[in-house]
């Protein structure tokens, strides 16, 4: 789950990171109420969950309350890469004399942990990584020994942070690594990390991304679900306890296992390219056991989604059999009743297949086409939602 600016900073400054004061505000005389209160020339900051807001004219300074209160009128609303802006946080502006990047990630390629560091903070990382890498250093984290104030020694060392501030970025970096490991984040970063001109290090802005499998012993962190932003579709199938992740295609997904969903969002995509470019429209995995209930479950939610013209049920029988997966079909239809009305193409394989593909045959269900292999199915279903 990824973290709004102010949430980030928040978790900061409980771990001592330090950070400027603000306020979260909805509406623009609530900017005005808070740059008064603040004193002084504030910082109107769009909070949405992606980059790039200060490039996209969602950060503002503002000299006075009524400024405060024009600027957040100018950014509540604003769309930034298809996210609409609904707070703003205002914030102390500060004076900066130096800007610098810092952040902690899981490196997945490595299966470590990674420190990345540049005296070039204040612009994208990614142009950094690109045009100037000797600029960004790359520290290997071992997870066991973790980050104390020698190993973020080492890191100042390797980025070459001036002197006058190494001693404090040092300081910064273990409680950076403190909020990493206590709030079990994947990705916590800030840019910029400022020096001040009285030679403070201030962390300016904050990115934080919780791992959501530690959610069980992170129970504090339920609070920082954003209902309202959170897709509807995702958090119905989360009600229900699918492993559902919405998509933009028009082919709605269904499969028991991981890696056989995966595989078909590819094979759907490519028999897209036949149909119109039509796409997958979510990745479902309804796991090992295909009871009718998670079935039902799973259709449920697939067909819930406005954008799904057809749906692909992509099988394969292992210890749930496929005659037990296709009477959890024909069930689930009969859950379903009225609503199941877009086409369905399903595909079944292994164990007890001929049982499996009896009983859908002799359901004769309306709205169902059985298709024999994985290709086949995939090129029907992209066909079905082209020609809807
Ligand atoms: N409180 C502040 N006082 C003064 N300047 C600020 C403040 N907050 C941000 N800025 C300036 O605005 C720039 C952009 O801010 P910030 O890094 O928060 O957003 P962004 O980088 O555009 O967004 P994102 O990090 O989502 O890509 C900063 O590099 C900094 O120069
Ligand atoms: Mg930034």
């Amino acid at each position: 789950m990824d973290l709004y600016e102010y949430q980030a900073k928040e978790l900061f400054a409980s771990h001592g990171v330090p950070t400027l004061p603000g306020a979260v505000v909805t509406e623009p005389q609530g900017a005005k109420a808070a740059a008064a209160e603040l004193g002084g020339p504030v910082v109107i900051k769009a909070q949405v969950k992606t980059g790039g807001r200060g490039k996209a004219g969602g950060v503002k300074l503002a000299e006075t309350p009524d400024e405060a209160e024009t600027k957040a009128e100018g950014i509540l609303g604003l769309d930034i890469k298809g996210h609409v802006t609904r707070k703003v946080l205002v914030t102390t502006a500060s004076d900066i004399a130096d800007e610098y990047y810092f952040s902690f990630l899981l490196d997945r390629a490595n299966r470590n942990f990674l420190a990345m560091a540049s005296v070039e903070g204040g612009m994208e990382i990614e142009e950094v990584a690109a045009t100037k890498p000797e600029a960004l250093a790359k520290i290997a984290i071992d997870p066991i020994q973790g980050v104390d104030k020698a190993k973020a020694e080492e890191i100042v060392a390797a980025a070459k942070f001036p002197a006058e501030v190494a001693d404090q970025v040092a300081d910064v970096i273990v409680q950076l690594w403190d909020t990493f490991v206590a709030e079990d984040a994947t990705l916590v970063e800030v840019n910029p990390l400022v020096k001040d001109p009285q030679g403070k290090i201030i962390a300016l802005d904050g990115k934080v991304t919780l791992d959501e499998n530690a959610a069980f012993r992170q129970e504090k962190q339920a609070e920082l679900v954003d209902k309202d932003a959170e897709n509807p579709l995702e958090a119905k199938a989360k009600a229900k306890g699918l492993n559902y992740v919405k998509l933009d295609g028009e082919v709605g997904i269904i499969g028991n296992g991981a890696g056989l969903v995966m595989s078909t969002l590819d094979v759907v995509a490519y028999a897209g390219e036949n149909h119109n470019g039509v796409k997958p429209a979510n990745f479902l995995d309804i796991g090992g056991g295909a009871s009718a209930e998670v079935m039902a479950a799973g259709l449920d939610v697939i067909l819930g989604d406005p954008a799904v013209k057809s749906v692909f049920v992509n099988v394969f029988g292992g210890i749930t059999a496929c005659d037990a997966v296709a009477n959890g079909i024909v069930q689930a239809l009969q859950i379903l009743g009225d609503e199941a009305t877009k086409p369905l193409v399903v595909r079944l394989d292994g164990n007890n297949v001929e049982e499996g593909r009896r009983i859908l045959a002799e359901a004769n269900h309306p709205v169902v086409t059985v298709v024999d292999t994985m290709d086949g199915a995939a090129d029907k279903a992209a066909e079905l939602a082209a020609g809807a």
